[in-house]
């Protein structure tokens, strides 16, 4: 069997334990500390939170320790609802939104961790420059050769259904950052959530552009290092299916040749 050992300097050592505040309801979190102009090892510290003075979800808890106990503690919030993706981050060992994810729905200690195999900014926050450079690769915008109409491009119900599971994708990355396939290739296999999104637009009634987008992504990684592991379903906090997003665009890569 392969064994895998992480760099010396990138092993979370003990970190510190935050005293606990007067209260009768405690929850205990456990969070992924590295401030990259420390020199230190990432490190894993403990922090009570009093439920009886803070909303129930995750995200709450997190701003709860932010301002009661600790201001230095660094994630990426905006909506709190849900719809902006700020918040994806791995909590109890899935990755997902903490703004929608309840204290209650986890036992025992509640661990977070920063989104998988993503370099760290510090703390919870991972740069996501490649994932969004990956985005503007397939041209995420409308593209027509017919010439624009005076009022606006009209598409019937059924064809505005099509892109239902895939419009709702809020780009959180908890889907490409869960995926194996791109943890070991995310240099240049373009991961579920950006296939999603190429779907999306080959999906499209208005769309005038199939065959460029197709050509596009038709390459032996940007679109078939996919191996159906299907992590990225498992994990989308939005209830989509990338997976099967991938399998139509693989279908359509067969069907143009016939
Ligand atoms: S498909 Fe789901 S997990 Fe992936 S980026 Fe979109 S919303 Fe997030
Ligand atoms: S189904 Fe494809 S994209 Fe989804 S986790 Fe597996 S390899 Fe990655
Ligand atoms: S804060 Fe916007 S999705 Fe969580």
């Amino acid at each position: 069997m392969v064994e895998l050992l992480l760099p010396k300097n990138s092993r979370p050592t003990k970190g510190k334990v935050w005293p606990k505040p007067k209260a009768k309801n405690l929850r205990e979190f456990s969070i992924y500390r590295y401030d990259p102009d420390e020199k230190n090892n990432p490190r894993i510290d403990r922090y009570f939170v009093d439920v009886d003075d803070c909303g129930p979800m995750v995200l709450d808890g997190l701003l709860w320790i932010k301002n009661n106990i600790d201001p230095t503690l660094t994630l990426r919030r905006s909506c709190r609802e849900g719809i902006c993706g700020s918040c994806a981050m791995n909590i109890d060992g899935l990755n997902t939104l903490a703004c929608t994810k309840g204290m209650d729905e986890i036992e025992g200690i509640i661990k977070i961790y920063p989104l998988p195999h993503m370099p760290v900014v510090k703390d919870l926050v991972t740069d996501l420059s490649k994932f969004y450079a990956q985005h503007r690769l397939i041209e995420p915008w409308l593209q027509t050769k017919t010439p624009t109409p005076g009022t606006e491009w009209l598409q019937s119900h059924k064809d505005r259904e099509k892109l239902d599971g895939l419009y709702e994708c809020i780009l959180c990355a908890c889907c490409s950052t869960s995926c194996p396939s791109y943890w070991w290739n995310g240099d240049r296999y373009l991961g579920p959530a950006i296939l999603l999104q190429a779907y999306r637009w080959l999906m499209d009634s208005r769309d005038e552009a199939t065959e460029e987008r197709l050509d596009n992504i038709e390459d032996p990684f940007r679109l078939y290092r996919c191996h159906t592991i299907m992590n990225c379903t498992n994990t989308c906090p939005k209830g989509l299916n990338p997976a099967e997003a991938i399998a139509e665009i693989k279908k359509l890569m067969i069907e143009r040749r016939v």
